[in-house]
């Protein structure tokens, strides 16, 4: 890809601290248009602060954030979604006791009638639902009445995709989307982040399964301890390179050899915790 296009989205610099704690340090990342950032962390590393900084639930504390190349400021979530940033958490924001047309528009429901008279019209909000889940590849969901709670968790995420791509999103967060989820809908949701790709959205993909990220990241960036520790594109590393990054240096291949050796001379029993 090329490097000539202002990217989408960008942080330069980026602190984020909650009054002595530094969660956040000279965080620089940027995502382009049609392309994937993965961003890698374990636990506690300061993904969900990235993202919350990122979508305007926080404000950095220092460095700045710029859309299409200009700076830009968000007092809230509100800001950021009127600004095309799309964030789907981890069980995609939908109400399990709402139907599918419902959960579409929640917030930006079609009406039918005038003035004190309107009311929310169902029967259009359903068909144009079923045909956006339908377009991102989810023949399953044919009837916009059903209720969310029946869907499992890979279609709720994709439906939650579908809606933020109908709605003009031009940024897609989308935190772990696939941590709960077994293989076969962790792979459809994985298609459908594909699809939004696609069809142009910067997408930014927050895990820590490193197979999930290689299967559909561009670019990725592996974040320690809320520092950004490695920053490469796709193919210039491999899985155990990337586990072995995100484990903080230590390989992961060594520990595993260390834990079996402790194993294969202690009964069985893994070795107790360190310190
Ligand atoms: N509001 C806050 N005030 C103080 N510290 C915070 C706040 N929010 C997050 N932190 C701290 O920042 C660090 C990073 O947290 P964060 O939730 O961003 O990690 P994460 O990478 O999303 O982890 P996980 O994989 O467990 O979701 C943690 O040590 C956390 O305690
Ligand atoms: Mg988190």
């Amino acid at each position: 890809m090329t490097d000539t296009t202002a990217p989408v989205l960008e942080m330069k610099a980026v602190d984020k601290s909650f009054g002595p704690i530094d969660v956040l340090h000279e965080i620089t990342l940027k995502v382009r248009a049609g392309e994937v950032l993965c961003l890698l962390g374990d636990n506690g590393a300061g993904k969900s602060t990235l993202i919350k900084t990122l979508s305007g639930v926080h404000k950095p504390t220092r460095g700045e954030m710029l859309m299409d190349g200009k700076p830009v400021t968000f007092s809230g979530p509100k800001e950021a979604q009127a600004a095309g940033i799309a964030t789907v958490h981890q069980f995609g924001g939908t109400y399990p006791l709402m139907s599918v047309g419902r959960n579409f528009f929640i917030g930006q429901e079609p009406t039918k009638g005038w003035g004190p008279f309107k009311i929310f019209d169902r029967h259009k909000a359903n068909a144009i639902a079923v045909e956006a889940v339908q377009n991102f590849g989810i023949t399953r969901i044919t009837d916009g009445d059903r209720l969310c709670g029946g869907l499992s968790g890979g279609e709720r995420q994709s439906l939650a995709i579908a809606r933020a791509v109908h709605f003009g999103a031009r940024v897609l967060i989308l935190d772990e989307p696939t941590a709960a989820l077994g293989v076969k809908q962790a792979a459809h949701v994985l298609r459908i982040v594909g699809e939004a790709r696609r069809r142009g959205l910067a997408v930014i993909f927050i895990t820590h399964q490193v197979m999930h990220a290689m299967a559909v990241g561009d670019h990725f960036a592996v974040l320690i301890r809320g520092a950004i520790a490695a920053d490469f594109r796709k193919g210039e590393k491999s899985r155990e390179e990337i586990a072995d990054l995100m484990a903080g240096g230590e390989s992961m291949a060594d520990l595993e050899a260390s834990i079996e050796g402790y194993m294969d001379t202690h009964d069985g029993h893994v070795p107790p915790p360190a310190g």
